[in-house]
């Protein structure tokens, strides 16, 4: 029998395509490409079409997403992984570092852990590479002078925005609620903090799954968008106290937390979507003495009852939702494939020397985004 990584790599027809070029081009012959993303089937694909084009990949990956199965069939395909499935934050640091022990040439980050980390232990090697994330771009845009080279976010691709971001996170943070949850959206009140791309497609969603949706975000500008798409914009508090689930998706630290307990609603079901874990602090939630009585359920599910009698739930701990609980599944396939090509484009640029010291922590080359659009479009219409 085939296996699920089996299906993905026959569905992401881009990156099958540079696959078969990169074999005759070999961009990245002779090099090292060291990374720290989600290890699950769609990276699977990506890190083998980089394989395909000559490099030796060095790979861990990031914090509760990581997949054994992911893990095994690269390691058979001679990919070298260091660690497992952790939701330890030291035990991912030593797996990080272990990755840059190897001294790669270029650096596949997502959430800006392998160029920071670099800084402690500079080697000049070094080519650059690409940032995945918009959490990763905040953290190195301040760091560009001691960076000083070609590094391309792919967040900032305006094909990343929309396929993925947008379209593919709403749906599958809606489709994560409902497999962890089992529960029903028809009519309930969701409150969605941030209004960014994945917020807009995390409120389209469970708008389109019948749930009367709020949006919270401290940009009024934001807020100005979602009252003209359509939702209430209530103040912050207001927006807590009305919630039957919540969804974190801001790329910021502490936008729920214990001090806030005061207005849950009774039974609200609390879940992050951004990229860390520190949007919702669930650790210091669930510590607080205000909670009587902490149950762990299955699928990532854990309930605290208050003193007062009400109950809250937390999926996942907090972590990243849609890749959390059973058979975890993330983005649509070819929402990856595509923001994929966008990472094997861009590596290849950086390898080949297409993009220099200047293009320090910038958007997707626009060579690039129509490349990668018109051989998307090709696959639909030839
Ligand atoms: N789950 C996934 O599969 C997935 C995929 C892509 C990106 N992400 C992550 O999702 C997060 C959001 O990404 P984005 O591209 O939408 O970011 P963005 O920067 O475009 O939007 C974030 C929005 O949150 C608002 N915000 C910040 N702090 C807030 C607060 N305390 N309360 C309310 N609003 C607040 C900002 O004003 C902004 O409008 C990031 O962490 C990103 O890495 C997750």
């Amino acid at each position: 029998m085939k296996t699920r990584i089996d299906w993905v790599r026959r569905n992401c027809a881009l990156l099958s395509s540079i696959e078969e070029e990169f074999a005759s081009t070999r961009p990245f012959a002779g090099k090292t490409i060291g990374t720290g993303i989600h290890l699950e089937p769609k990276t699977v694909v990506l890190l083998l079409t980089l394989q395909r084009g000559g490099a030796r990949i060095v790979a861990t990956g990031n914090l509760n997403t990581t997949q054994a199965a992911a893990v095994q069939y690269l390691r058979e395909r001679g990919v070298t992984v260091f660690g497992g499935p952790t939701t330890q934050f030291e035990e991912h640091r030593l797996n990080l570092e272990a990755v840059l022990d190897q001294r790669p040439d270029l650096l596949l980050d997502n959430g800006g852990d392998l160029f920071d980390l670099w800084r402690e232990n500079r080697y000049s090697a070094l080519l650059g590479g690409t940032e995945e994330t918009t959490s990763g771009r905040m953290r190195l845009e301040p760091l560009r002078g001691e960076l000083a080279m070609p590094i391309l976010v792919i967040n900032d691709s305006p094909i990343k925005q929309f396929a993925e971001n947008e379209h593919a996170v709403g749906q599958s943070v809606l489709e994560a609620y409902m497999r962890i949850t089992n529960r029903i959206t028809n009519g309930q009140r969701v409150t969605v903090f941030g209004y960014g791309a994945c917020g807009r497609g995390v409120a389209a969603n469970f708008r389109a799954a019948h749930a009367k949706v709020s949006v919270v975000d401290l940009d009024p500008v934001k807020r100005l968008q979602a009252h003209l798409d359509g939702y209430d914009t209530p103040r912050r508090d207001a927006a807590i106290a009305s919630a039957d689930v919540i969804v974190t998706v801001t790329g910021r630290s502490g936008v729920l937390g214990p001090e806030d307990l005061g207005l849950f609603k009774d039974g609200v079901v609390i879940a992050n979507a951004g990229h860390f874990p520190i949007e919702v602090d669930a650790k210091a939630i669930a510590s607080s003495p205000e909670v009587d009585r902490r149950d762990l359920f299955e699928d990532a599910i854990e309930e605290l009852r208050l003193a007062d009698g009400r109950v809250l739930r937390i999926l996942a701990g907090g972590h990243m939702v849609n890749l959390a609980g059973p058979r975890p599944m993330g983005n649509s396939i070819e929402s990856m494939d595509l923001g994929f090509a966008l990472q094997a484009r861009c590596l290849e640029a950086v390898a080949v020397g297409r993009v220099d010291r200047g293009d320090c922590v910038v958007p997707v080359p626009r060579a690039i985004n129509e490349q990668v659009a018109e051989a998307y479009l090709k696959t639909c219409y030839s």
